[in-house]
Parts: structure tokens; C-alpha cells; sequence
């Protein structure tokens, strides 16, 4: 991957073609002369056609053919670029569910809606999103794949397979997938890609649903080899969602059940705490906002003083005092040791899962 074929339009009209593992930065250096002996003198040059090959030979193969063909060929296929360029999205999402729909919306903070297309298996659900982000909503899976640079499959694992393999024939390598579907590796996805005209660059990312608010935690992992350019443009696409990190693959289903479950159990521990309230008297409603913004206080602590969560801990008990004995009755019910396996299951699940 990485390797590109171009044609550049120069000044006086003739066409050039070449391969170059960058083709932004060889057409600055055909601008300014020091590019190739024929674009000399001809400026301004314009990349008029770019295509991804698989790897170096591939793409000389390509170019020789390229320069083989007469002048009118070159000129045909230079349109039906420029055609799809001016059909194509920056962002397709398939399926627009819990998960899916906040990434949606933070690629249309990211891009503008006008660069995003939507599908989904029940298409009103894809329709009422469109309409009430402005972006654009595809009449199927395929056509909405096929018109995007970044593909992201929204799916339920279980279903990843069935639509990576719907969408393959529409997919070439110029696009990037990315799977946001827990358990399932880049290894057995890429099989899932096989019928694909040209192997598209893939990616994995691991959101959580505060990404709906903008407060997510995202891993991202890709294969070996994808280019820098092509994971940063899925990160900027899905900054909006949250705090987006790169980890290594091995790490996913770690990740996983820390950020990706993590929420559910601190919901069932701020309902808890807010029953606590309501048992000592306040009433449900400010129990629970109580609860909610001291848990958001008590999480930013940990992030912005870098202090052990420990040693925090420690600073809240005075001795003697009311927190000491908050934390020895949450001790004797072994609350520690039920968070730690509620991780360690979650993580076996995600496992189970990925075994397909
Ligand atoms: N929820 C989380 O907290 C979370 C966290 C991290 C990762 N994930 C991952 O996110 C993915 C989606 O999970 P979710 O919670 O968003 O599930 P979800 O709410 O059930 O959404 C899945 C969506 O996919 C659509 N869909 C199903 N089959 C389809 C097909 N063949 N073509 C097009 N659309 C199709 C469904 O459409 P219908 O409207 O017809 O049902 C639904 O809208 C999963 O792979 C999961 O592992 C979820």
C-alpha cells in the first residue's frame, strides 16, 4: 500500500505521467523543476489523476500501461476521475445505531455534513439522522461504501461478516474501512474483504458511548503498513467524539472492557450511590445529579493531578471520619475485587467473541 500512480495536466496542456510513493510532494517537486526533465519549463503542473497500487511493482506495471495509452484514453479516464471525485464523500458510516450515530455525528462536526453518507438496515432510522444532521442518506450499503474515501462499519459483530462481504466488490484501494465491532481483528475482517476490487487499508476502533456528548475514550489500531495519512484522517474525523488513542491490536479487548463496557458499570454505581441518597433522605433526583457530577469531578482528578487514584483516596479520609467508612464497608463487600471481574469478564466476552 502507498504506492500511487498520477498524471499531472502542465501549463502548455500535455500530460505526465509517473509513480511515487507520495504524490502531493513529488507534484511540488514537478512545480518547481526539479521533478522530471519533460515537466521542466511546462508549469504550472496540476495532478489531474491519483491511484492507489498495492505496493511499488504494481504501480510501475500501472504506469507503463498508462503511458501506452493515446492521448484521448488518457483523457477519458482523467473525466471519470474527476467525476467520481466530485460524487465522493469523505465519510460513509454503515449502520446508525447506538454506537454508530455518535460517530456519525462527529465526523459531520469533523467535515461537514456534506462530506457524510448514511446507511442503514432500516432505512427511516438513516433518513431521520440525515435529515437532522444535513448529511446524506444512501439507498444501500453498497452505494453508500462506494462513494466514500472512510468506510465505517457500525454494525453488531455478528453481522460484520455479511456486510463486509456485501460492500467488498465496492470497495478498492484507494478507500479506508475502518470496524468499530468489539472482539473481531483486523486478521479475520481483512479475510471478510477478500472480493474487494483492490485491498482498501483497515482499521479498528474501539469508541465508548460518551462519544454521543463528545466525552468518548477511542482506541485505534491498523494494520501494518497503513500509511500515516490515512490513520490520521480517521482521527481527525472522529476527534469530535472524544479522546482517540492509538494502542497495539493485542491490546483491543483490554481496552475494550475498560472503555467500551466501562460505562455500564459506572452507571450501576452511580444508581447504587444515588440510592444510598435517596435511603439517607435526599430526594432521587439531586441524589443523582450529586452523584453524576462528583463522579465527573472525582474522574477528572485522576486525568488532570496525575495523582494515584489511591493516594487521592487517601486525601479524601481523615481518621476517624465518614469516607474511611464509606471505603471499609465498600471493602468488606468486595467491591474492588467485583470491579476487577467485571473487567476481567467482560474482556473473556470480547474474546469469546472474536473467535469466529
Ligand atoms: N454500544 C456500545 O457501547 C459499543 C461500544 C463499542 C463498540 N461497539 C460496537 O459498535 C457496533 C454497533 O453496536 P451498537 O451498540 O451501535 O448496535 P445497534 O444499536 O444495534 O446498531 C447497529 C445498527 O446496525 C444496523 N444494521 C444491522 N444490520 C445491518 C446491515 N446489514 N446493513 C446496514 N445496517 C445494519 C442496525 O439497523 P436496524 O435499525 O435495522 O436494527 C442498527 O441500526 C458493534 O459492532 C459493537 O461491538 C458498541
Amino acid at each position: 500500500m502507498g504506492w500511487w500512480v498520477y498524471l499531472l495536466r502542465c501549463g502548455d496542456g500535455t500530460l505526465y505521467t509517473g509513480s511515487t510513493g507520495d504524490v502531493d510532494r513529488r507534484a511540488a517537486a514537478h512545480a518547481s523543476g526539479r521533478g522530471a526533465k519533460y515537466t521542466r519549463g511546462r508549469g504550472p503542473v496540476e495532478v489531474v489523476y491519483r491511484e492507489e497500487c498495492p505496493d511499488k511493482g504494481a504501480a510501475l506495471r500501472r504506469e507503463a500501461a498508462i503511458k501506452k495509452l493515446r492521448r484521448s484514453e488518457k483523457l477519458k479516464i482523467i473525466a471519470e476521475y474527476a467525476e467520481r471525485r466530485r460524487n465522493m464523500k469523505r465519510a460513509a458510516f454503515i449502520g446508525t445505531g447506538n454506537m454508530g450515530a455518535p460517530l456519525v455525528r462527529a465526523a459531520c462536526a469533523a467535515l461537514g455534513p456534506e462530506q457524510v453518507v448514511v446507511a442503514n438496515r432500516t432505512r427511516a432510522k438513516a433518513d431521520q439522522l440525515a435529515a437532522e444532521l444535513g448529511c446524506g442518506a444512501a439507498e444501500d450499503n453498497r452505494s453508500a461504501a462506494a462513494q466514500a474515501e472512510v468506510v465505517f462499519l457500525c454494525v453488531k459483530p455478528q453481522m460484520l461478516r455479511a456486510v463486509a462481504e456485501e460492500l467488498a466488490p465496492a470497495l478498492g484501494a484507494g478507500q479506508t474501512v475502518v470496524s468499530i465491532a468489539a472482539g473481531l481483528t483486523l486478521g479475520t475482517i481483512r479475510g471478510w474483504l477478500a472480493g474487494a476490487a483492490g485491498a482498501p487499508a483497515l482499521v479498528r476502533v474501539m469508541p465508548n458511548t460518551p462519544a454521543a456528548i463528545g466525552r468518548g475514550m477511542l482506541a485505534l489500531t491498523a494494520e501494518e503498513g497503513t500509511p500515516e495519512a490515512r490513520i490520521r484522517a480517521v482521527e481527525a474525523m472522529l476527534a469530535p467524539a472524544g479522546r482517540v488513542e492509538r494502542i497495539a491490536e493485542g491490546q483491543m479487548d483490554a481496552f475494550s472492557a475498560v472503555a467500551g463496557c466501562g460505562p455500564a458499570f459506572v452507571y450501576l454505581f452511580l444508581e447504587a450511590l444515588a440510592d444510598g441518597g435517596v435511603a439517607a433522605g435526599l430526594p432521587r433526583q439531586q441524589a443523582m445529579t450529586y452523584a453524576a457530577q462528583m463522579a465527573l469531578g472525582a474522574a477528572a482528578m485522576v486525568l488532570e493531578s496525575g495523582k494515584h487514584p489511591g493516594q487521592l483516596k487517601d486525601e479524601v479520609c481523615s481518621p476517624g471520619g465518614s469516607t474511611i467508612a464509606g471505603v471499609a464497608a465498600l471493602e468488606r463487600n468486595g467491591f474492588r475485587s467485583a470491579a476487577i471481574q467485571a473487567v476481567e469478564a467482560a474482556y473473556h466476552r470480547n474474546e469469546e467473541l472474536g473467535r469466529v
